[in-house]
Parts: structure tokens; sequence; C-alpha cells
């Protein structure tokens, strides 16, 4: 090969990535050596380095700039979905017990799938709630948290150029997984019944709008039960309606049931994979961050039929190959516990039932302060969240516009954050680009926080309401 320093003869043009004559006179630095450095090379290279086309339309991302903007401002967060107290302690000591365990394995590569202890308990918990025997070797797949195993159900099931039903307000990550999927996003709003102060029960999905997005080209829908942000939990007949529309259209669900334990009011949680005909099409998705408290552990599950759970599987064991043993480990002999005392009725001691119990009053404590000020609290059956009408506060006093292109709420959050040191979250952030209207005079509230946070939150409200 002859010399590629530049005026020798040959030098590797970054455009080209060739060796090309050089132009004598060019610098041994110059990045695009070939005598055809022209304008076009450069923008070859340009849109080269650089980010894949598949993500372009996906880079905002509603966490990384609330997060940033309530540690700028040292904000009381009740923005993003964490709890701010310890999970139960016999989790913990679980995992310091793997950690610290004589089994060296336990430190080692899980299996891909999900740690055989896991998975074994996963299946013996759910199988009776979902009505149907899980064979926890091929019927269910671990990841990353929920959103890892969302990103393998997208990706692992659908195709570049189908279409995926969305029910909005969403968990913003569907929409980019759909997108970066290469499927189109199409979606359906959960539409308030009525004015005011109501239930997340008033908010609806009307069964005509609904039907009227299927089509030939539909793969799948994503649902969220209990949603998040407006808690609402769908009801047997609710979802019959989207069972219904599924099985006519030959259409996956992915049910996100990262809630699924934080029911308040006797509401009662329905599977939509547990009604009749719908296992065999749903993935049904659960968190074991969410269900012990634990959101930093990230590790999710997928439960569903061999045959959407194993193109899961392919996806994962190539791209992430498993989750951490440790966690997995003491997630395991955790859901052990609770299943025990779930299995002798014991629920008052049962975490899964008595988070709920501890947190309905939060939301409570919560919703009342918000009132309090003049907003209109949906009260949600479920979750974490409540979502809080703003629209009469503009009768008391004007945000001033922050100059963005933003909706109203983002411009909220802003101000509050700011000035009351207070953070929340924008739901609009939740609504695709035509429907952000129906979020943009909203707050997404999170209540399950300490006592403490809660008084502290008592008190910006109560100065809040003073300076009105
Ligand atoms: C509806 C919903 N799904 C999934 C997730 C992600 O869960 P994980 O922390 O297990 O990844 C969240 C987190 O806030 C969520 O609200």
């Amino acid at each position: 090969m002859q010399s590629c320093l530049p005026g020798v003869g040959r030098s590797l043009c970054l455009a080209c990535r060739q060796f090309t004559p050089v132009n004598k006179n060019l610098s041994r630095l110059q990045p695009f050596a070939c005598i055809l450095a022209t304008q076009q090379h450069r923008k070859m290279a340009s849109a080269k380095i650089g980010m894949a086309n598949r993500l372009k339309g996906t880079e905002k991302n509603i966490w990384v700039e609330f997060g940033k903007l309530a540690a700028e401002h040292q904000a009381l967060n009740l923005g993003q979905g964490f709890p701010d107290f310890k999970p139960p302690q016999h989790i913990i000591d679980e995992v310091v017990k793997a950690v610290n365990s004589d089994n060296a394995l336990l430190a080692q590569y899980a299996r891909s799938y999900g740690h055989p202890r896991l998975v074994n308990v996963l299946s013996k918990l759910y199988g009776p709630i979902m009505n149907h025997t899980i064979n926890p070797m091929t019927d269910i797949t671990v990841c990353v948290g929920a959103y890892g195993v969302l990103f393998c159900a997208v990706q692992g099931l659908v195709n570049p150029g189908d279409e995926v039903i969305i029910v909005e307000p969403y968990f913003d990550c569907y929409e980019p997984m759909a997108m970066v999927a290469g499927a189109t996003p199409v979606f359906v709003p959960i539409r308030p019944s009525k004015t005011g102060s109501m239930s997340s029960a008033d908010w609806k999905l009307d069964p005509e709008e609904l039907a009227s997005k299927f089509n030939s080209k539909t793969k799948a829908i994503v649902i969220n039960n209990p949603n998040n942000p407006i808690g609402k939990v769908f009801q047997k007949d609710e979802l019959q309606v989207i069972a219904d529309l599924c099985i006519k259209h030959d259409v996956i669900c992915i049910a996100d049931e990262v809630y699924e334990w934080l029911i308040y009011d006797n509401c009662k949680h329905v599977k939509i994979a547990s009604l009749p005909g719908m296992w065999d099409r749903t993935v049904t998705i659960g968190s074991g961050g969410k269900t012990f408290s634990a959101t930093g552990w990230k590790l999710g599950w997928a439960i569903g039929p061999q045959k959407l759970i194993q193109p899961m599987q392919i996806l994962h064991q190539n791209c992430i190959y498993t989750s951490p043993t440790p966690l997995q480990e003491a997630v395991a002999a955790g859901l052990e516990y609770e299943l025990d005392l779930k299995d002798k009725n014991q629920l008052d001691d049962c975490y899964l039932y008595s988070l709920a119990k501890e947190t309905q009053p939060k939301r409570d404590r919560l919703a009342a302060m918000l009132e309090d000020i003049g907003m209109e609290v949906t009260m949600p059956e479920g979750g974490y969240f409540l979502m809080a009408d703003i629209s009469k506060l503009k009768d008391k006093f004007q945000v001033p516009d922050d100059g963005s292109s933003d909706p109203y709420d983002y411009k909220f959050v802003r101000w509050m954050t700011e000035t009351k040191k207070l953070a929340a979250i924008p739901p609009s952030a939740f609504y695709s680009k035509d429907h952000k209207n129906l979020g943009e005079n909203f707050l997404r509230f999170c209540f399950i926080k300490d006592n403490e946070t809660l008084r502290k939150a008592s008190i910006v409200f109560k100065e809040w309401k003073e300076s009105l």
C-alpha cells in the first residue's frame, strides 16, 4: 500500500472511507483528504457520523428535562413516579443475602430469560390470577425493568409498516418505541365524561372511536391498566370491548400492568389476559420495582403464550442477554414470601395489598391540598399518580409566558418548579402531537411519597394559597 500521508500521494478520506489520491496542499489533519473533498462529501460524512435515522423524532424526553429542572431548583419532587421511602425490609435483607452468598453463582450471569427461582414464583403467583397454567420456562421472560420488557415486546413483535394503537394518555415511551420499530403509532384518547372534580372511572374510551382505529395493518394495541397518569382501572366490560376488537382483527394486546397491586377504594383489577380468548394474544407486563417500591432495581417481566414470549426472548438474548442475578434472587424470595401470606389470606401483612392501603390516605391528602388551592382533581382508582385540572387557576393568576411553543402545562410546571419549588409533570407529554390540547390544562402529581414529603408539600400549598 502506498503512503497515506498527505502530499505524498494517498490518504484515508473519512467521507469515502477509502485510500484516495490527495491534494498536496491539504493538511495532514484534514479529515476529508480526498481531492474529491467536495461539499457533498462533507455532507455524507456528517450524516454517517451521528444518529441513526430511526431515532429521528424521539430526541426529547420528559424525565430528562423535568428531572433536571427539579434538581436545579431543589424543588420538592412530586413529579417523577417513585416512592421516596424504603422498600420492605425483607427484600432488602434478601438482596444483601444474595450478594453475600456462598453460592458463587449468584454473582454470575443468570439464565437469559429469567432466573429460575424468579420465573417459578411468577408462574405460581400469576397462574390463578390469569386463569392459566403458566409454564415458567416458556411463558415468561425477565428483563431490565418493565421498560426493557416493553422494548423487547415492541421490537420482537412489531414489523416496520405495522400500526400500533396506543391508548392515550400513555406512558411516554410507547410512542418512541413504536417509531423506532418502524411502526406507525395510532392514538385513541380516554376522555373525561364530565368536567371538574371527578373519579378516574369518569374517563372513558369511546368504543366506536376505538373500533375505527383497527384495520388490516394493526399489529398491536398497547394499554396501561391502571393507567399512568389518570389512574383509571379499566373495568371488565371496558376490557371486553378492547378484547373483542383484538380478537376480531387478530391483534396482539400489550398490557402494561406495572401498577396492578396499587388499587384503591375496593376497586378490582382485572387482567385482560384472563378474558376468554385473550391469553393467546396478550403480553402482560409487570415490574418488580413497582411491586416492591424499589424502582431503581429495574426488574420487569412479561407473561404470555410461548409464541409471543419467544420472539421477546430471542431479542433479549442477543441485545441485553440477562438481568442482575442478585436482584432476581431477592425479588424471587420476596414474591415467595408475599405469595405465602396471600395464600394464607393474611392480606394485611402482605405487601402486595398493604402498600395500596398505606398509599390511599396519601392520595387523599394530596388531593385535598390540590382542591384547596383551586385545582380540580381526578381521583385515581389505581397507581402512583393523580391528574389535577388547573383551568380554574387561570382566573386567579397568570403564568408568565416562557417564550416557548410548548403547551400550557409545560409552562405552568416550569413556573411552579422555579417559583414555588414544587415539581410536577406536564401530562400533555403523554399525548400525541395532535391531542396535546387534551392534557395541557392538567398537571400530573405523584402521591406515593413519605408523609414528611407530603407535609412539606402542604406548607408550599398553604403559602401559595395565602399569596393568591
Ligand atoms: C406505566 C409504566 N410502565 C412501565 C414503567 C417502567 O417500569 P420499570 O421501572 O419497571 O422499568 C413505568 C414507570 O414509571 C410506568 O409508569
